[in-house]
């Protein structure tokens, strides 16, 4: 080994031992009779110091450093005259007898510091120097941790790892596929998975019992915050099990992932909650649940007196906003802003303060008298110092609105703490959604989601009612999970992709080798998939999936540092009959 020691390893007991250093150099600070070097590397920075103890040719050749050279330092561990709590080394220091340049390094283009400059664009080009800078070299250690809890809990359970293939048939899990040219057969493509959903059916056909992958996915999609076009799944499944064996089974590798990579035992069982009262009381299929502020139906209220907005919506709704009533004419004006941008999509904000005096006032008060905007106040609950804020429109569409409106204004009021974490299942999705521009049903999961056996009836008759055996995951407002028990009987699947609008040919030959396969004894099963970017990135308390992923692609798609996607040779395009 070209070193003894790392650069995050050395303490007081290691002084006087004779140690080999090598790392980066982060920076030379030179005093004249006195030159330190902060030599780093993944472990972290030891203070290299030459002083009239070393001779005047040594400090020489450390002025001569450039910052990233790559050094390996002889020496011998002192303890440091003014020691620096801040580093776990900070209580030593190395005596050098000798510097040796392994290698040059040009100087980098940005500072190469946890609070780096430079801009996102020009770290993404480098993105091998920005995981020098400790922030991103912890977090992706922080997904390495996790990945090793992971596959720890999965193999205590049983669960096999099994690979399965990347160049595949489109999977339905509705999101535009990434598709690959096939050259031995021209005109033809392959797919790239969006998740192995239909293999591991086929595992559990093929008698695997228990399988787990954390595995690349791929969906050519939007990208936000949360979205990448590749992305990481650990992708579960298991047979002869029905819902709460699943949910109980993932709660725990939920728990022991919080206890391996955070030290926190997240309380169990979890919460649960249906899909319908998640829309009704949060406007969102995951609500963060770190804070309450649940909405309240004014409608009833509201209607019949004169004010045309509210007489005229389908949906009346409000939020209380503690301790808001002192909220200035331009803070109120400023929210009706922030509720009308395109992105958020109200037509305007209602509010009703209540002041601390117990008086009310309301931008509605043309039409209400205060007794009936106490009655909205009681009914929202709102203390005496609180705000009412109130939108209305068509129901869906509004409560969404309120939602983002309820997001903002826990983040506004503090309520968000990154550091805790609200864990809820969602349950009791509708198996299906009707597309108004199309006129069809779509699966509100994947076409493979069992019904709850008591509503299949009810596919005849009011499909909209059909609720699926599914369940999400949610933390802090954020889907981390998705899965379902399975139809596993030939009969009702083509049944489904009849629903979906399939014609048994086009079912046949898009997922006839799955359907088949349930001609061979399919046992029940279940499973669910969770976002590994995801999981990562609320265990570090980030806001960004980019900041766990190694090499991320920026929000246009675009890997800056490599430059792709990008042209091919007109040879290559003609051979792959492009
Ligand atoms: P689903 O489509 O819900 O389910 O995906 C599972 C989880 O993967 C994460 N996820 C993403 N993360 C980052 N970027 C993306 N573009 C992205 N898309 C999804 C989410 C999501 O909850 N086969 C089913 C699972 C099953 O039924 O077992 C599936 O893929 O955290």
């Amino acid at each position: 080994m070209l070193r003894s020691h790392t650069c995050g390893q050395l303490r007081l007991a290691d002084v006087g031992t004779p140690v080999t250093l090598a790392g980066w150099v982060q920076r030379v600070r030179d005093k004249g009779s006195v030159v330190w070097i902060d030599l780093r590397d993944r472990y972290g920075i030891t203070q290299i110091v030459l002083n009239e103890d070393v001779p005047e040719a040594l400090r020489a050749q450390a002025r001569t450093l450039g910052r990233e050279f790559v050094l390996q330092v002889q020496g011998r561990v002192v303890e440091r005259y003014s020691k620096n709590p801040q580093m776990p080394t900070g209580d030593v220091e190395v005596l050098p007898e000798r510097l040796h340049v392994l290698n040059e390094s040009k100087t980098p283009p940005f500072v190469i510091e946890d609070e780096a400059d430079g801009g996102e664009d020009l770290r993404a080009k480098y993105r091998y120097l920005d995981i020098r800078r400790a922030p991103v070299r912890e977090a992706l250690l922080l997904r390495h941790r996790a990945a090793q809890s992971v596959r720890r809990y999965m193999d205590g359970q049983g669960f096999v790892e099994v690979e399965t293939p990347v160049l595949i048939k489109s999977t339905p899990e509705g999101a535009r596929d990434f598709v690959v040219p096939s050259r031995i057969h021209p005109g033809q493509f392959y797919a790239l998975p969006q998740s192995p959903q239909t293999f591991k059916q086929l595992l559990m056909v093929a008698g695997m019992d228990r399988y787990f992958q954390i595995v690349k996915c791929f969906r050519d999609e939007d990208l936000r915050a949360d979205r990448q076009p590749e992305f990481t799944q650990i992708d579960c499944e298991m047979s002869f099990v029905e819902r709460d064996d699943v949910l109980d089974t993932f709660e725990g590798l939920i728990c022991q992932l919080w206890q391996d990579t955070l030290g926190i035992e997240l309380p169990r069982p979890f919460a649960r909650m249906s899909y319908a009262d998640a829309e009704r009381l949060y406007g969102s299929d995951k609500p963060d649940l770190r804070f309450g502020m649940t909405f309240c139906e004014l409608k009833g209220l509201a209607a019949g007196h004169g004010f045309g907005v509210f007489d005229q919506a389908e949906y009346v709704g409000g939020i209380v906003a503690p301790g808001c009533a002192g909220y200035t004419r331009k803070q109120v004006d400023e929210l009706t802003e922030w509720v009308k941008r395109p992105q958020i999509g109200a037509t305007g904000l209602v509010y009703v303060r209540y002041e601390a005096d117990g008086s009310v006032k309301s931008s509605v008060d043309k039409f209400y008298t205060p007794e009936v905007l106490k009655t909205w106040l009681e009914a929202a609950q709102a203390q005496p110092g609180d705000l009412l804020l109130i939108l209305a429109g068509p129901a869906a569409k509004t409560r969404k609105a309120l939602g983002e409106l309820r997001l903002e204004m826990g983040t506004r009021l503090g309520l968000r703490d990154k550091a805790s974490f609200a864990v809820s299942w969602v349950l009791d999705f509708p198996l299906l959604e009707y597309n108004e521009e199309d006129g069809r049903w779509y699966a509100m999961h994947h076409p493979f989601t069992s019904p709850y056996p008591e509503d299949i009836a009810l596919l005849d008759t009011d499909p909209g009612r059909v609720r699926a055996n599914a369940y999400d995951l949610v933390i802090n407002g954020y889907e981390v999970g998705g899965g379902s028990i399975r139809i596993h009987d030939k009969a009702l699947q083509a049944r489904m992709f009849d629903i979906l609008g399939f014609s048994p040919e086009e079912a046949q030959a898009q997922f006839g080798f799955l359907m088949n396969a349930f001609e061979y004894g399919a046992p029940p099963h279940g499973g669910l998939a969770f976002g590994f970017d995801r999981l990562c990135m609320i265990l570090g308390g980030s806001e960004s999936i980019r900041d766990y992923i190694a090499f991320p692609k920026n929000n246009a798609g675009r890997d800056v540092m490599i430059d792709s996607p990008s042209e091919i040779e007109p040879k290559l395009k003609k051979e792959l009959g492009l």
